[in-house]
């Protein structure tokens, strides 16, 4: 099946080396937080200066969750046992009732990750040891005028893979979300698939203008722009224009809390003719019900996958996205395992993704 071949899967495809959103940057306070990365618990706090940090959530001292504790008037962040302190960097400050001797010592250090605070939410580098290398993905401005955004979080049962496919596959969209997305009457459109920077775009033709099943007659010739794109390791991007009426984006910014809990957030920005303050409202509540559908749906794959003890897939030519994203996820894991910093397309031994048109109905 060339690029799109279903073998040799496997549930957990997480390249390391790659920034994760791990919580809006409005959640994060003076007071610890705890969070995991595909397992690996982890404590996000802001240091005396403000700034966002993340450790291992563990105490070297005796593996009390450093989320337990407090952040001290020094800046450092206190076990909830015995006190020991450690800075944004995790090295070790204070060890409570000890009169002689400095507290620093190697072996009393929490392991650190590296963050960045960007758009509003706290990024997390992926692998504790090693530099990071690059930037969070940058979600993208709206520079129209009396454009809105709305943010929305939601935790699903599924592998990173299963969300980021489901949040990009149109095929579903006209079945298990008909008459709320898609799936009036059945339109022909055409995809269009290549390899980008950092990931892959499919650009849709030929979709007519509509909302819900609601749709302008096909052949008026007033069709959406709509592109769907995937950027390692973890985000979504879904856009639809009509020049002159609308501009939506919708990032999906994707967490892998483990190998079958995902946590995503969607940020919709957009701009209409109508005021943001009315569209806002719409888009959330619509957004919400289309999530229920899929979260749903999602929870009932992943158990299936786990009833049967592993995954098994038989895709068509209109599974070009999901099998798009697990070979750059592949590829991406394969570049790390080789030495690589992180992976690039083209770099790794991977075949490249190949420019694919496909017609369909929805
Ligand atoms: S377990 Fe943290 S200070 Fe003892
Ligand atoms: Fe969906």
């Amino acid at each position: 099946m060339g690029d799109d071949g279903d073998s040799g899967r496997y549930s957990v495809a997480f390249p390391r080396r790659w920034w994760y959103p791990t919580c809006r940057s409005s959640e994060l306070t003076r007071r610890p937080r705890a969070v995991t990365l595909m397992d690996l618990p982890l404590v996000l706090f802001r240091d005396g200066g403000g700034r966002a940090r993340a450790l291992t959530d563990r105490c070297p001292h005796r593996n009390a969750p450093l989320s337990l504790g407090t952040v001290h008037t020094d800046g450092c962040l206190e076990c909830a046992y015995h006190g020991w302190r450690f800075d944004g960097d995790g090295r070790c400050r204070a060890v409570p009732g000890r009169t002689t001797g400095d507290a620093a010592a190697p072996a009393r250090d929490a392991p650190g990750h590296a963050t960045r605070e960007q758009d509003g939410f706290v990024w997390v580098w992926g692998d504790g040891a090693v530099p990071p290398a690059g930037d969070p993905f940058a979600l993208p401005e709206l520079t129209e005028r009396g454009a809105g955004e709305v943010v929305f979080p939601c935790d699903l049962d599924c592998t990173l893979h299963a969300a980021l496919e489901n949040s990009l596959d149109v095929p579903h969209t006209a079945f298990l979300h008909r008459g709320l997305f898609r799936g009036g009457e059945p339109t022909e459109i055409v995809a269009v698939r290549d390899e980008v920077p950092g990931g892959v775009e499919v650009q849709y033709l030929g979709e007519p203008i509509g909302f819900g099943p609601v749709r302008r007659r096909p052949g008026s010739g007033l069709t959406f722009d709509h592109w769907d794109r995937f950027f390692l390791p973890s985000i979504a991007q879904i856009e639809y224009r009509v020049p002159g009426w609308l501009r939506i984006v919708n990032t999906i910014l994707h967490l892998p809390l483990s190998p079958f809990r995902t946590r995503a957030w969607f940020v919709v920005r957009f701009w209409t003719r109508a005021p943001a303050s009315v569209v806002r409202p719409v888009v959330l509540a619509r957004g919400r019900q289309i999530l229920r559908q899929d979260a749903r749906i999602l929870a009932a794959q992943n158990e299936n996958v786990r009833r049967f003890g592993g995954e098994r897939y038989a895709s068509t030519e209109l599974d070009l996205i999901g099998n798009a994203i697990w070979l750059l996820l592949r590829r991406a894991v394969q570049a790390e395992r080789d030495g690589g910093p992180a992976a690039t397309p083209g770099q790794a031994e991977e075949p490249a993704l190949s420019h694919t048109s496909v017609t369909f109905t929805v």
